[in-house]
């Protein structure tokens, strides 16, 4: 690790924001704000039971994963031509590169779709439109991870992945999402060794909300490269050892775990404990249309709470590199334009 130059506290959040990052967890639909709901609403005749933009914004008061998800899957119901994901998955690449966000792995819900009636061959072509747009107009690489619904059954994933086969160039592997309590990933051991078999790349949301049992067998049953959220696992040191070890990364998102009381405030997360403990975490924003930033947010915010220095930032920069399904020279380029950043702040 390159020693990190002293910079001043003040400037740290203009390092956050000017350094190059990839973003890692991201559900795409968790970006769709109440404007552009509305908008689609109106344009493809979908009621939604608030009043305007800022009712549903209030209703933006969280206690838990369950009662985040009733809204988030409400939202996403306007959701039906391909150009509605086109335009949700762009608005999100512009963010991302006002954002030096330089590679952004976007997680879907095609169920959330599908069971509505909209065909799987919409929804994925609109999403990865907007991705090849975004890397040649905007010089942010993008890709797609199709995530099953964990509160549904492992039939319905297995369904789900036949009806996206069709398309499987337009994805780089699948994730696992929803209601975590309840639905282990053991659930889906079947699908997601169908998915290995189909040399897609494997992620799972375990230790958000659930035990450490449930990252463990994330990674022995599910054989999954990353584990999403994955906090809860500092509560067993065999399995903090076991992610340090294998450089199993972590894709923690600070102001989601605030906004659904995983912590009860930013000061008392984590992400400091994960990192000295020698962990590849990354931040991450989550569902930023709900949980009240980007990733730049994250960042910030988490830092300004946690006390965390212009070192934690590079590092947390480069695992991003790192841990993301970019090509090995690709990851190289990034490292030496986050190394290049840095120089230029010293
Ligand atoms: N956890 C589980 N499922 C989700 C999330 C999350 O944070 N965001 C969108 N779907
Ligand atoms: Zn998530």
């Amino acid at each position: 690790m390159p020693a990190v130059p002293p910079i001043a506290a003040e400037r740290l959040p203009e390092l956050l924001r000017r350094m190059p990052k990839a973003e890692l967890h991201i559900h795409i639909e968790g970006s769709l704000e109440p404007e552009l709901i509305f908008e689609m609403s109106r344009r493809n005749g979908i009621a939604i039971p608030y009043a305007g933009v800022e009712e549903l914004r209030r209703a933006y008061a969280f206690t838990n994963l369950q009662s985040f998800l009733d809204i988030y899957y409400a939202g996403a119901s306007v959701l039906i031509n391909e150009r509605d994901f086109h335009d949700m998955a762009w608005a999100y690449l512009l963010k991302a590169k006002a954002e030096n966000v330089v590679r952004a792995e976007l997680f879907f819900d095609p169920q959330t779709h599908t069971a509505r009636g909209v065909a799987m061959e919409t929804v994925i072509n609109g999403l990865h439109s907007a991705c090849t747009r975004a890397g040649a107009e905007l010089g942010v690489s993008a890709s797609l991870i199709l995530c099953f619904l964990r509160h549904l059954s492992e039939g319905e994933a297995f369904e789900t992945l036949e009806q996206a086969l069709p398309f499987q160039d337009k994805f780089i592997g699948v994730g696992l999402d929803s209601s975590e309590v309840g639905h282990p990933p053991e659930k889906f051991a079947k699908v997601f060794a169908r998915c290995r078999e189909l040399g897609l790349h494997l992620v799972a949301h375990a230790g958000e909300e659930g035990p450490p049992s449930y990252v463990w067998t994330a990674l022995d049953l599910l054989k999954v490269e990353r584990i999403d959220h994955g906090v809860q696992s500092s509560k067993d040191p065999q399995l903090m050892r076991r992610l340090a070890q294998d450089r199993i990364p972590l894709t923690v998102c600070p102001l989601s775990n605030l906004k659904l009381c995983v912590f009860p405030a930013l000061e008392q997360h984590n992400l400091r404990e994960l990192l000295d403990a020698g962990l590849v975490a990354t931040v991450n924003s989550d569902d930023p249309a709900y949980f009240g930033g980007y990733l730049n947010e994250n960042f910030t915010r988490t830092f300004a709470a946690t006390g965390l220095s212009a070192q934690h930032a590079w590092q947390l920069a480069a695992n991003s590199f790192e841990a993301s399904f970019a090509e090995p020279e690709q990851k190289r380029r990034w490292r030496d334009q986050l190394d290049a950043a840095f120089a230029q702040f010293a």
